[in-house]
C-alpha cells in the first residue's frame, strides 16, 4: 500500500448508496460493507455470509466526531480511548442511538462502533458519512465459520460474485479482528482479543480490564467455540510433542503442514508438505500473517496443519485465542 489511494471512489460510494455490498481492507481483516442504516442491504450481507441473522455487526465510523450519533451516554473513559487507538483496531460496544436499528444489533441495547485506519475504508467513509454521519457495517468478508480474509484474492476465492466491488487494499497489516471492548457497562470488559491488548487500555483509563464475555452468549460470533477453522484440521502440538506426532502421522501415512517458531520449523521443513516459521520475540509478525498461512495450508492439501503455539503471554492472547478458535473443532487424530 502506498500513501497514494487510488481506488474506484465513486464507484464505491455509489454501490453502498444503492445498497451494495462492497468488500475494503481494513487494517485487520478484509470487511464486507454495505450502509449500516438500510436494513435491505444489511440483510445482504448476512446472505452472502451465510451468517446467522441474530449476530450482531460492527459500525464503522469517520471517527469519535460520529460516537454521539451512534451511542448515548458515551462514558468519558469510551471517549479517552476513541481519541486513543481511533483510528485502528479497537472497537467499542456503547449504548446505542435510535440511529443503530434492531438489524445491526440483534435487538441488544448496545452498537459496536470502531473506526478503522486502513487509507481506502477511511477514504470510503469520508466520502459516505455525510452530515448525518452514516457508517457502513462490516462483518469479516468471509463465509461463517471459516478463516476471515487478510487479502484482495483470499475475498475473491470465498464470497467472489456475491459481493457488487472488491477493493484490493493489499495485505492487511494487524491481520487479525479488532479487540472488541464493552463499556456499555461499569467494568470495561474485553469480548474479543486484539491488537489493541488489556495493558494498552488500563494505561489509557487507569483502571482495570476484565477479560472474556460475562455468559457465553453466541450473539458474539467471534466468541463462539468453533470459529476461524480451515477445513483442513488443525491442531495444537508443543514443541516437545511435535517430533511424536509427526511420526505417528507419518507411520499413518498423512502429511502434514507445520506453523511453529522459526528454530522449530526449520528442524521440520524436510518432512512436512508446507512450514511457516514464525519470529517468537515478535507478537506482530505471527499476527499479521497467521490467517494467510492458515488460507495457504489448508489449500496446499496436506490432511493435517500442525502449530506449535506461542507462549501464554502479554501481545500473544490475539493469536492464541484465534489458534484455539481455529482448533477446536475436534475430530480423531488420525
Ligand atoms: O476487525 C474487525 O473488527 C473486522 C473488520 C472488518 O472491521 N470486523 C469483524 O466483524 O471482525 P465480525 O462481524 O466478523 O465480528 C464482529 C463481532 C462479532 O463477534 C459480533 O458478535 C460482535 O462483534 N458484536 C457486534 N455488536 C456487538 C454488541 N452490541 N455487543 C457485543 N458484541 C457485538
Ligand atoms: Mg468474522
Amino acid at each position: 500500500m502506498t500513501d497514494a489511494v487510488t481506488f474506484p471512489l465513486d464507484q464505491a460510494v455509489d454501490v453502498l448508496e444503492r445498497g451494495g455490498l462492497v468488500a475494503i481492507p481494513t487494517e485487520t481483516v478484509y470487511g464486507l460493507a454495505a450502509d449500516a442504516e438500510n436494513g435491505d442491504a444489511v440483510a445482504k450481507i448476512y446472505k452472502a455470509k451465510q451468517r446467522p441473522a441474530n449476530h450482531p455487526l460492527i459500525v464503522h465510523l469517520t471517527g469519535p466526531e460520529a460516537l454521539d450519533a451512534w451511542a448515548r451516554e458515551v462514558p468519558e473513559d469510551a471517549r479517552k480511548l476513541a481519541e486513543t487507538f481511533w483510528p485502528g483496531p479497537l472497537t467499542l460496544v456503547l449504548k446505542r442511538t435510535d440511529k443503530a436499528k434492531d438489524f445491526i444489533t440483534g435487538g441488544q441495547d448496545t452498537v459496536a462502533l470502531r473506526c478503522p485506519s486502513h487509507p481506502v475504508i477511511r477514504e470510503l467513509l469520508k466520502a459516505f458519512a455525510g452530515s448525518s454521519h452514516k457508517g457502513v457495517a462490516a462483518p469479516s468478508a468471509n463465509s461463517f465459520g471459516k478463516i476471515s480474509p487478510t487479502t484482495a484474492e483470499h475475498v475473491r476465492n470465498d464470497l467472489g460474485e456475491k459481493v457488487d466491488l472488491i477493493l484490493d487494499g493489499g495485505a492487511c497489516s494487524v491481520g487479525i479482528e479488532s479487540t472488541i471492548l464493552d463499556m456499555s457497562e461499569n467494568d470495561p470488559r474485553i469480548l474479543r482479543e486484539g491488537a489493541v491488548t488489556g495493558p494498552m487500555i488500563e494505561d489509557v483509563i487507569g483502571r482495570a480490564v476484565q477479560h472474556g464475555a460475562k455468559s457465553a452468549s453466541p450473539r458474539v460470533s467471534g466468541t463462539l467455540k468453533s470459529h476461524y477453522a480451515p477445513e483442513h484440521p488443525l491442531r495444537l502440538v508443543s514443541a516437545e510433542d511435535l517430533p511424536g506426532a509427526a511420526q505417528e502421522l507419518a507411520r499413518h501415512f498423512k502429511t502434514f503442514s507445520i506453523i511453529a517458531p522459526e528454530a522449530v520449523a526449520k528442524r521440520f521443513s524436510g518432512v512436512c508438505v508446507n512450514c511457516f516459521g514464525y519470529d517468537a520475540e515478535d507478537p506482530t509478525e505471527l499476527q499479521s500473517r497467521l490467517y494467510d498461512w492458515m488460507h495457504q495450508l489448508d489449500k496446499s492439501g496436506a490432511d493435517f496443519i500442525l502449530v506449535v503455539p506461542p507462549p501464554s503471554a502479554n501481545g500473544w492472547l490475539g493469536v492464541l485465542d484465534r489458534l484455539g478458535r481455529a482448533a477446536a473443532t475436534k475430530t480423531e487424530f488420525l
